[in-house]
């Protein structure tokens, strides 16, 4: 039972969410050490050495600087002395009571406008944001990609501005590295297609494997997850994605993972299968 409760005005609340999201960023990294741990490994790193590396990712990462570091801190110490069913999921409204108690956030404010430090947790991959380096690798592989698998390649600057914001889901766009044992084997992302509006709820997905990481059903582990976190993290009622129609990798991919062929489009001047799940789809599958 929380002793004090807060009111805070909506510019207020703003500023606690960007609190709770890097809290909670720094939440999962430190679950995500401790989960490496097994019998005969060193013990994952204390609140001292921690709060270390917690220094050294301010200073790289200046999204995470702009935050606070007193709350940023107090994840790290709260972390051993909470007790948590699962810490790799630390749900977004759970880590504002951690840190702050109560909040009494209003309603419908939850979903789609924007969230911020999106990472998803699977048993293999972990979906998270891009690191610099990786932007610049993205944008190779995107120029050098097959042809057929890119739709229309963009401009270099808006491109790899596009993916500076990754990890933020905003008016639709959400870019995330692949990540399998620390290393990025490929990107998925929600997108706005150009001159094809979404409806509210609608995300359009698109995924890219590295080569050497094709086949191995990572591409269906990275589809399943992010799917269950666009339905239920991010508001989404409809979940598709067009492919070309040779793609059989791809075909294969969505019909493996649960979703239904909802007929063919053109878009920049080709045929496209577009593929779709929606919440009722996915929950009772
Ligand atoms: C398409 C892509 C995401 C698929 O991911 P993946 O990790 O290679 O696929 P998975 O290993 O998860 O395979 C899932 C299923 O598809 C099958 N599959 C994979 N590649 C296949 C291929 N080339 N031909 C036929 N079946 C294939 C697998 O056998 C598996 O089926 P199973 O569950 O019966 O064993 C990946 O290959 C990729 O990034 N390709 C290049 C980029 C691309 O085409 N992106 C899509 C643009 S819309």
């Amino acid at each position: 039972m929380s002793r004090y409760r807060l009111h805070p005005t909506p510019a207020q609340q703003a500023v606690l969410r960007d609190h709770c999201g890097h809290a909670r960023y720094i939440w999962n990294l430190a679950a995500e050490q401790h989960s490496h741990w097994h019998p005969g490994r060193r013990n994952a790193p204390g609140y001292l050495e921690q709060s270390r590396q917690l220094t050294a990712a301010r200073a790289e990462n200046p999204w995470l600087a702009a935050g606070s570091q007193t709350v940023q801190q107090q994840a790290l110490r709260d972390f051993p002395t909470v007790p948590w069913p699962n810490p790799l999921t630390v749900p977004q409204e759970a880590h504002c009571q951690v840190i702050f108690g109560t909040v009494d956030l209003q309603d419908g404010q939850d979903a789609t406008p924007g969230i911020r430090d999106v990472r998803i947790c699977g048993s293999q991959l972990v979906l998270r944001a891009l690191r610099p380096r990786e932007i610049d690798e993205a944008w190779q592989a995107m120029v050098t990609a097959a042809p057929g698998v890119i739709a229309e390649v963009p401009d270099e600057a808006s491109f790899k501005a596009r993916l500076q914001r990754s990890g933020h889901l905003e008016h639709g766009w959400l870019d995330l590295a692949i990540d399998l044992d620390g290393v990025s084997i490929g990107r998925i992302q929600t997108f706005v297609p150009p001159g094809r509006p979404l409806s509210p709820g609608t995300f359009d997905v698109g995924i890219d494997l590295r080569d050497d990481a094709r086949g191995r059903g990572y591409g269906r582990e990275a589809l399943a997850l992010f799917t269950d976190w666009l339905f239920e993290r991010a508001g989404a009622e409809v979940i598709e994605a067009s492919t070309d129609p040779a793609n059989v990798a791809m075909r294969t991919v969505f019909q493996r993972v649960g979703w239904q062929l909802a007929g063919s489009l053109t878009e920049f001047g080709r045929e496209w299968v577009m593929y779709r799940t929606t919440r009722l789809e996915w929950e009772t599958r």
